[in-house]
Formats: structure tokens, sequence, C-alpha cells
């Protein structure tokens, strides 16, 4: 074996790198990938990050590859297909935190990758590979913002791309960039895990590459948004990681980056995980609060298109991360869902309505007690306000009775007066 391979998580299968099936060949479990931990002890990998901090040029420009001991080690750069992404920015917004609770509540924004979501960080890996692997096509089942991301990585690459996303549930923003990108984009009429299976199922029979979060090689794309916050943070680990959860990708992400950078000694204490899901499809939520002693599925139902999902792929990994971190999952309603969009979006920064919910979650973990008072959090907002244009509209300019933090705007006539009345109200 190389220093690096994948792992079947279910059979325990060890294969190699290049290995092209999205899941185990033998059992169809879900893939891990495994590096050899660096030689180098902690010290010196965190010197070697920051040795790369601020590099503007070439692949270590990138906030995903700047990592790539922990990425994809073995993939030499000028395969790497890259943005370059990443190098998002650690917010504080005094109004966000005053609505959220914690003080000093941090906003870790994805939304400022090259699509407009952190999907990006994982794209570039995924399909990298899927070059590395010489495959023919691409192709993902979304919620609107993986094939944004698939569609934009797939053409500067010259690879073919082919999405399958449910009709009527994919924000406006989401499904222009795929058409505006190139990919075959079908519209499917059903819900996410149904063009889920039906990608599962073209992929084998067509020969072309998923690159869904099932794909091990995305999540290790994925791992770099906890790595780079924590180096924005001097490698001093916060108390609280708040991330919203539908197909479970991140949550499971996050957790390998924890754990691996804890076991090569980059951080010496774990961060606790809270997985936020939107109460209309909240599978992983309601196992959790069961212990995790069965799983669910349901038939989703939420504001919060992106991660409208009933039954979550990376659901076994998942449970892992919230385990060995000592996490947390809950639901918040899609009222929360809303008022915090509008409250990150008034304060300048906004987010769209699914990165909105690690903020009502945020919210209701310290009404709850859970997070406690002083403790450091950092809440990740996974995608760009304007990926869903119609969500804003409608909470400001369709709701009714107005809610709390709408801005109705106001129709006048093209007189002075008219804007003088109009200012002073
Ligand atoms: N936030 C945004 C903006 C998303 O697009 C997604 C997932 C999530 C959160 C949830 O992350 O699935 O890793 O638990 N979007 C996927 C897609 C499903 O197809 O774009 P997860």
């Amino acid at each position: 074996m190389s220093d690096t391979w994948q792992l079947c998580t279910s059979c325990g299968s060890e294969i190699p790198e290049s290995d092209p099936h999205p899941r185990c060949p033998r059992c169809r479990g879900l893939l891990e990938v495994r590096h050899r931990p660096p030689a180098q002890g902690g010290a010196a990998l965190r010197a070697t990050f920051d040795a790369r901090w601020g590099v503007r040029q070439g692949v270590l420009a990138s906030g995903v590859w700047r990592y790539r001991e922990a990425v994809l080690p073995s993939a030499p750069p000028q395969d790497v297909l890259c943005y370059p992404e990443g190098n998002t920015p650690l917010l504080t917004s005094p109004a966000v935190a005053r609505w959220a609770g914690p003080t000093g509540l941090l906003l870790k924004h994805e939304g400022h990758n090259p699509t407009g979501s952190f999907k990006d960080r994982g794209m570039t890996v995924g399909v990298t590979q899927a070059r590395r692997i010489g495959a023919r096509a691409v192709a993902c089942a979304s919620t609107g913002n993986t094939a944004a991301a698939l569609a934009a990585y797939a053409a500067l690459g010259g690879l073919p791309a082919l999405v399958l996303v449910p009709k009527g549930h994919v924000a406006l923003g989401k499904l222009a960039q795929a058409l505006a990108y190139g990919a075959r984009t079908l519209l499917v009429r059903g819900n996410f895990d149904q063009c889920l299976e039906l990608a599962d199922q073209a992929s084998d029979r067509l020969g072309v590459y998923l690159l869904n979060s099932v794909n091990p090689f995305r999540l290790e794309g994925q791992k770099t948004i906890v790595l780079e916050l924590l180096q924005q943070l001097a490698w001093q680990p916060p108390d609280w990681i708040v991330v919203p959860a539908g197909n479970l990708g991140n949550t499971a992400a996050f957790g390998k980056a924890l754990a691996e950078a804890c076991e090569w000694g980059l951080i010496d204490r774990v961060p606790r995980l809270a997985a936020v899901q939107a109460e209309g499809a909240a599978p992983f939520a309601l196992s959790f609060r069961e212990g995790f002693a069965r799983r669910h599925r349901v038939e989703p139902h939420t504001v919060a298109t992106a991660i409208q999902i009933g039954n979550p792929v990376s659901y076994d990994r998942a449970v892992r991360a919230v385990r060995d971190t000592k996490g947390v999952v809950i639901a918040v309603t899609d009222d929360e869902i809303l008022e915090a969009k509008a409250v990150v979006d008034g304060a300048g920064i906004g987010c769209e309505p699914a990165s909105a919910a690690a903020i009502a979650g945020t919210r209701r973990l310290g009404r709850d007690g859970v997070i406690k008072a002083g403790e450091r959090v950092v809440a990740i907002l996974t995608g760009h306000v304007l990926k869903d244009p119609a969500s804003v509209t409608y909470y400001h300019m369709e709701r009714d009775p107005a809610p709390p933090h709408a801005n109705r705007p106001v129709e006048i006539d093209p007189h002075l007066d008219d804007v003088e009345r109009a200012m002073k109200r």
C-alpha cells in the first residue's frame, strides 16, 4: 500500500487510492480515504502550513491544497485542478452574536468560495481525482450547490458533467450556475434522495465518476474548512463548531478532520460538533434523540432547500463524528431559520437559508444551556446570500403579516416629495 489508500467502513477492505468505484467494490459500503500520518510531528506540520499562509500563486495559494498532506499528498501539483478556493474569512458581527447568544461568535463564511459555497473545497479534490483515474465524465445528484460546483470544476477541467436535481426544489442561483457552466442538467420529478439513488445507478451503468459526498475524496477537501479555521485561530481550538446538516458529508468530514488533527498533533483538544437540521428534514436529529439506536428516513420539507434531505448518505460516518466529538444534533424550525437569516443578512454578511440554520441552532443551544456562557463558538455559513434570492424577496416582500426583520420596499411615483416622505417614514 502507498501512503494513501481507501478503506471500506463496512467490510474493512483496503483498496488502492486509484480505484474508481465511489463505494466499496466488494460490499458497496462507504469508503474512507486513509493517510499514513505525516513523518513530521504536529509542530513541524503546523509550521509547514503556516509557512504557506499568504502564498499568492499556484496550487499552494488554495485554502484546500495548503493542507495537501492531509488531503491528497500523492497528487502532483501539475495534476491539481483549482481556482484557487478556500481562504474564506472568519468574521465577527456584534449584531449576529447579540441575537445568537455567544459573545465573540465567529462566522466562517464558506459563501466566499468561487461558486459561492463550501462545495468547491470538496470538488477541487473530487475533480482532480476524476482526472487522475481517467474518468470520461463526472456526475452528481444535488440540492443545487454540489451541482454548481461540479459544473464549474468540470468545465475548468474540460470534463463533461451530468447533474440530477429535484425539479422545483433548487434555488434559482444554483440552477442558473449549473446551466451557465454547461452541465447536462436533469430536472428530476422527485426529491433529492431519489436523485441520488438514480445518480448512483447511472454512474454504474454509464461509467461516469460519481462526485456526491458518497465519494470519499470530496470529504478530504471539505476537511479543510476545519483545518483552515483552526489555523485562523492560531491552532487554538474553539469549544464548539456548529454546522448545518443535510446529507451529512460535512459533519462526517469535520469529525475526520478533528480526529486526524488530534492524532497528528496539530491540536491537543477536540471541539464539540453541533449538527443542525431543519425540523421538516431531521432524520439525523431523530436518531440522535434515540442514542442512534436506529436510522430514520423522512419525507423532507423545509424552506432551506439545500438541506431538504430525508435519507442522508453519510449517516454512519456522521454518527462516528458526533460520538467522537461528544457532539449534539438538533433541529430548528423554518421560522427560526428565516429569522436567523434575516439577522445575518441585515448585518451585511448574508447567507442562504441552510447556512442560517447554524445560527438558529447556536441560539437554541445557548438557550437550552448546552452551549455555556463564555464558550468559544464558530458557526459555519455554508453558502452565499445570492444563491437563493427568492427566499429573500419572499421574507421581505411577500410574507403577511410582515415578519420581525422584514425590510419592505416602498413603491413611489417619480416625484421628489415621494422620496422625502419615504425617507421620513
Ligand atoms: N449548506 C448548504 C448551503 C448546502 O448546500 C448543503 C448541502 C448543506 C449545508 C449540508 O451539507 O449535505 O454535507 O450535510 N448541499 C448538498 C448539495 C446536498 O447537493 O448541494 P451536508
